[in-house]
C-alpha cells in the first residue's frame, strides 16, 4: 500500500451509521447488541460457542470438552460427530429450502446453471460415490483445480460427504505452482476440467494438470475430468475418467460420512516468508460453526437475499463464503466465471441485475479496476436490489470506499470491510452492518469472541494510534489447526514472532495495524516479506526462487511497489550470470519463466538488472531500500549497517 493511500486513510475522518431502515431489520441491530453479545463471548468462549453450535448445526453426536488448548495445538467439539456437507446441503432438504435456489452460476460466454439445494444434494452425493469407485476413502487428499463453475464447489463438498481431505488449487497457478502442491498434499486424486473461460480464451487446466503429474507426482492414482470448454484434450486409459460419464452410472444415494469434529476438511497453500508455501490446515466442526456465524451476522442474511461473492473459489474466501458459509445457512450463493475485460466491461452489473443480487462482496483492486473502467457501467444497470456490500483483500483506500458507497451502493448500503486471512478460516474484524458505524478504510471492531490487539514484538499493547503488530489474544472455532505435516513451522511463524506473554499465546497474524480512539482496527498491511497482489499474498522469496531457476539468473531480490489498480505489483531485481548480457528480449523471457513456475498473478510488471544488490554485513539483502528505488522515492533509513555503499549509488543512477 503506497505511503498516499495511508494519508489519506489518516485524514478520512467520516463516520456512516448504518441506515435506520437496514438496523430495523437486522439480526444484531446495535452497538449496545453488539457490545453484549461481545461480552458474552469474553466473558465465557466456551460457553458462547457450545450454545451457537447446538443451536445452530446438526451433530450426529454432541462433543464433550468444547475447547481443549494446548498452545499453539487447539481442539474444538472434542469428540463431537458432524459432517459439513450434511450441515450445508441434507438438512435443508426437509424444510421449505429444498426447492430454493443454493447455487446461481453465470458462465463467462453467457450460459447459465441454477441448482436447487435437493439438486446440488444429487450431484454432490454423485460425484462423492464416483470419486469412492475411484478408491477414495475417508483420510485421503483429493487435488482440485478448476475453472468457477458449480463442479467446483460439488467435488468440495463431495469431498466432505465422505470425509476426504480437498486441497483446491487456483486455477490461474501454472502446473509447477499444481505440481507442488499436490506433492505436498500427497494426493490420490485430482478433480479438473477441461478448461475454463477467462476473458475470452480457454484455460487449459486438464493440460496443466497432465504436465504436473508428469513433473513428478507419484501419488495421483486418478484425475477425473469435467468437461466445460470442450477442446480435444489427452485422456490418459485408466488414470482419466470423465466426470458425465462416471455420472451416468453412479447412484445419486451417499450417506455423509459422520466426522469427528477435528479430522482434517482441506488444506489450502498460502504464500510465507519463504519460497514454500505453506498448507493451512482446517479441520471440521469449528470451521463450520464459525463460518456458519460470520456469514450470518457479518451479512445479515436474510431468507431471499441472493449473495454474491467475486471470489475464486481458489481462494479462501471462495472456500468460506462462496461454499461453505452461505450453503451452511441455506443461502443463496452465485457463482460467476468470468472477469470483467475490455469486451464486457459491465459484465459484473449484468450479473447483479439479472439475478437482482442482494449482497455483493468483492475485493479493493476490482473496485478500483471498475473506477477506471467509468461510471457509466453501474450507472446503466439496475443495481437498486442491492441491500449491503463488502470487501476484503487489503486495505481499502477511502476514495474506492466512497465510490463503492455512493455509486454502487447508492448511498443506501452498509459496507462491511471485513479483515481475515485463509489461516483464521473466517472474518476477524468486520463490521456488522446493522449496528455498526462504519469509517472508510478500518475494519472496525472483533467478531464477537475475538479477542485482537496491537502490540509491540515483546506482546505489550501500544497505544492509541500507535503502529504496532495485530494480534489474536484467544483461540477461536476456525483458526487454522497447523501447517500440513510441519507444525514446527505452524509454531514458528504464528507463535513464536512474538513470545508468549505471562504464558499466554498470542497468534502473531503478519500484518502491521494501529487502533484509534474509538478501539477501531485499521490494517495497514504486511509486515512480513509477503506482498499483496491484486488481494492476493505473494511471497517474495517464491518469485526469487523462480527467477533463481531460471539459467540466465545469478540472483534476484523482489520488492513490491505501488500499483492503482493492483494495490502492489512485483518489482525485481536481476543479477545475470557473466555470460548472459542484459536485453528486453531476455526481460521479457524472465516474467514469462515467472509466469510457468508460478502463475499469472506473480508476473514481475518490472525487472531490472543490475550488478549488485544492497546487503547488510551478514549478507541481507535490505529490501527497504529495494522498495524505495522501485517506487522512484528517494532512500529512507538507516545506511550504516550496510555491507557496500557504493552499491546504491549504482542502483542510483542504474
Ligand atoms: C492478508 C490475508 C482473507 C481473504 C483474502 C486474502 C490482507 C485481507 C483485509 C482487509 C486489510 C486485509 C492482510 C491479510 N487483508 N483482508 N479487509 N483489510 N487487509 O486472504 O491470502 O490469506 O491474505 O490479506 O494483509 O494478512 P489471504
Amino acid at each position: 500500500m503506497s505511503e498516499s493511500n495511508i494519508e489519506s486513510i489518516l485524514q478520512e475522518k467520516r463516520v456512516f451509521n448504518p441506515p435506520q431502515k437496514f438496523a430495523d431489520h437486522a439480526a444484531v441491530r446495535s452497538m449496545t447488541e453488539y457490545q453484549k453479545l461481545y461480552n458474552l463471548a469474553e466473558q465465557d468462549p466456551a460457553g458462547f460457542w457450545a450454545k451457537l453450535a447446538e443451536k445452530e448445526l446438526h451433530w450426529f453426536k454432541r462433543w464433550g470438552k468444547t475447547l481443549d488448548w494446548q498452545p499453539p495445538f487447539a481442539k474444538w467439539f472434542v469428540n463431537g460427530k458432524i459432517n459439513i456437507s450434511y450441515n450445508c446441503l441434507d438438512r435443508h432438504l426437509t424444510t421449505q429450502r429444498r426447492d430454493k435456489p443454493a447455487l446461481i452460476w453465470e458462465g463467462e460466454p453467457g450460459d447459465s446453471r441454477i441448482l436447487t439445494y435437493a439438486q446440488l444434494h444429487q450431484e454432490v452425493c454423485q460425484m462423492a460415490n464416483a470419486i469412492k469407485q475411484l478408491g477414495v476413502k475417508k483420510g485421503d487428499r483429493v487435488g482440485i483445480y478448476m475453472p468457477m463453475i458449480p463442479e467446483a464447489a460439488i467435488a468440495m463438498l463431495a469431498c466432505a460427504r465422505i470425509g476426504a481431505a480437498h486441497s483446491v488449487v487456483f486455477g490461474g497457478f501454472s502446473a509447477e505452482a499444481l505440481k507442488s502442491r499436490l506433492q505436498d498434499a500427497e494426493a490420490k486424486l485430482v478433480i479438473t476440467a477441461d478448461g475454463g473461460w477467462r476473458k475470452d480464451k480457454i484455460v487449459p487446466l486438464k493440460d496443466a494438470v497432465d504436465q504436473a503429474i508428469a513433473l513428478d507426482v507419484p501419488t495421483v492414482q486418478n484425475v477425473l475430468v469435467v468437461q466445460r470448454t470442450q477442446q480435444e484434450i489427452a485422456m490418459q486409459p485408466g488414470r482419466d475418467h470423465w466426470w458425465h460419464e462416471l455420472k451416468a452410472e453412479v447412484s445419486s444415494n451417499c450417506p455423509a460420512e459422520q466426522m469427528d469434529s477435528e479430522d482434517l476438511l482441506f488444506i489450502l497453500y498460502t504464500s510465507g516468508t519463504t519460497g514454500k508455501p505453506k498448507g493451512v490446515v482446517h479441520t471440521t466442526g469449528g470451521y463450520n460453526l464459525y463460518t456458519h456465524m460470520t456469514f450470518k451476522w457479518t451479512f445479515d442474511i436474510k431468507e431471499d437475499d441472493v449473495y454474491w461473492c467475486t471470489a475464486d473459489v481458489g481462494w479462501i474466501t471462495g472456500h468460506s463464503y462462496i461454499v461453505y458459509g452461505p450453503l451452511s445457512n441455506g443461502a443463496t450463493t452465485v457463482m460467476y466465471e468470468g472477469a470483467p475485460r475490455p469486451s464486457n466491461p459491465g459484465c459484473f452489473w449484468d450479473v447483479v441485475e439479472k439475478y437482482q443480487v442482494t449482497i455483493f462482496y468483492t475485493a479493493p483492486t476490482a473496485i478500483r479496476a471498475f473506477i477506471k473502467m467509468g461510471d457509466e457501467h453501474p450507472n446503466r444497470r439496475e443495481l437498486s436490489s442491492l441491500r449491503l456490500l463488502g470487501t476484503v483483500g487489503e486495505p481499502i483506500n477511502p476514495e474506492a470506499w466512497i465510490w463503492y458507497h455512493r455509486v454502487i451502493g447508492g448511498e443506501r448500503c452498509p459496507i462491511v470491510d471485513t479483515w481475515w486471512q485463509t489461516e483464521t478460516g473466517g472474518f476477524m474484524l468486520t463490521p456488522l452492518p446493522g449496528a455498526t458505524p462504519t469509517k472508510p478504510g478500518s475494519a472496525t471492531l472483533p467478531f464477537p469472541g475475538i479477542v485482537a490487539d496491537v502490540v509491540d514484538l515483546g506482546g505489550n499493547p501500544v497505544g492509541e494510534n500507535q503502529g504496532g503488530y495485530l494480534v489474536i489474544k484467544h483461540p477461536w472455532p476456525s483458526m487454522m489447526r497447523t501447517v500440513y505435516k510441519d507444525d514446527d513451522r505452524f509454531r514458528r511463524t504464528y507463535w513464536e514472532h512474538i513470545p508468549p506473554k505471562d504464558g499466554k499465546y498470542l497468534y502473531f497474524a503478519g500484518d502491521g495495524a494501529r487502533k484509534d480512539e474509538d478501539g477501531y482496527f485499521w490494517v495497514m498491511g504486511r509486515v512480513d516479506d509477503v506482498m499483496n497482489i491484486s488481494g492476493h499474498r505473494l511471497g517474495t522469496m517464491e518469485v526469487e526462487s523462480a527467477l533463481v531457476s531460471h539459467p540466465a539468473v545469478a540472483e534476484a531480490a523482489v520488492v513490491s511497489r505501488p500499483d492503482e489498480v493492483k494495490g502492489e505489483d512485483v518489482y525485481a531485481f536481476v543479477i545475470l550470470n557473466g555470460t548472459h548480457a542484459s536485453s528486453d528480449e531476455l526481460k521479457q523471457e524472465l516474467k514469462q519463466h515467472v509466469v510457468k513456475e508460478i502463475g499469472a498473478i506473480a508476473r514481475p510488471g518490472e525487472i531490472r538488472f543490475t550488478d549488485a544488490l544492497p546487503k547488510t554485513r551478514s549478507g541481507k539483502i535490505i529490501r527497504r531500500f529495494l522498495r524505495n528505488l522501485a517506487a522512484g522515492e528517494e532512500l529512507v533509513g538507516d545506511v550504516s549497517t550496510m555491507e557496500d555503499l557504493s552499491v546504491l549509488d549504482q542502483l542510483r543512477q542504474g
